[in-house]
């Protein structure tokens, strides 16, 4: 069974059209995979924890294969728990309103937490960054308010929002 993981990045429940587009999306794509298994989270009421010292460090550990203290094996503990969640979908649906050319602080800690050495990706010095994540499938839908990729940039705006996503 195909699990997508339904992101919902926009605090604005019912009102936000980032959401309704993306639900528009998701009731097609469930007619054609009537068993598509859906995982909803909602980066306002999920429970997202702060993304400390000790979780910069046991970050920073797990990258030079350092040991981690109890506590940051704690902050470690936690981060596994919220990331294994994100692996465990095979495909995502993310619905990301621009806010201030970028996107909202909410998903931006979700990606801090969850965007980990050993789980999302791995660092080879000699080539670089490289993803783990494989034969997973992406799909964004994204809402402005002013900004158009065909408007003068940067008189309504500057993408920040789907160039930092894509990536
Ligand atoms: C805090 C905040 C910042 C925003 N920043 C921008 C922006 O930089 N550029 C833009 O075109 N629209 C901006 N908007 C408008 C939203 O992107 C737009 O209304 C979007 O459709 C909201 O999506 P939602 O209905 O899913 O919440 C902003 C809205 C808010 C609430």
């Amino acid at each position: 069974m195909t699990k997508l993981m339904f992101v919902q990045s926009s605090p604005r429940s019912t009102e936000s059209k980032s959401i309704e587009l993306a639900q528009v999306y998701l009731d097609a794509l469930r007619v054609e995979n009537p068993n598509l298994e859906i995982d909803r989270i909602d980066l306002w009421e999920a429970d997202l924890p702060v993304f400390d010292g000790d979780k910069a460090a046991a970050k920073l550990n797990a990258i030079l294969g350092s040991d981690q203290d109890a506590i940051q094996q704690t902050a470690w503990d936690q981060i596994v728990g919220i990331a294994n969640r994100f692996i465990s979908a095979d495909r995502y649906l993310f619905a990301v309103p621009m806010w201030n050319g970028g996107v909202p602080y909410r998903l931006k800690q979700y990606i801090d937490i969850i965007h980990q050495p050993g789980l999302l990706f791995g660092l080879k010095p000699e080539t670089g960054y490289f993803g783990l994540l494989a034969n997973k499938h992406a799909t964004l839908v994204l809402t402005s308010g002013a900004f158009a990729p065909s408007f003068p940039s940067p008189a309504f705006g500057v993408d920040h929002h789907s160039t930092y996503l894509r990536t």
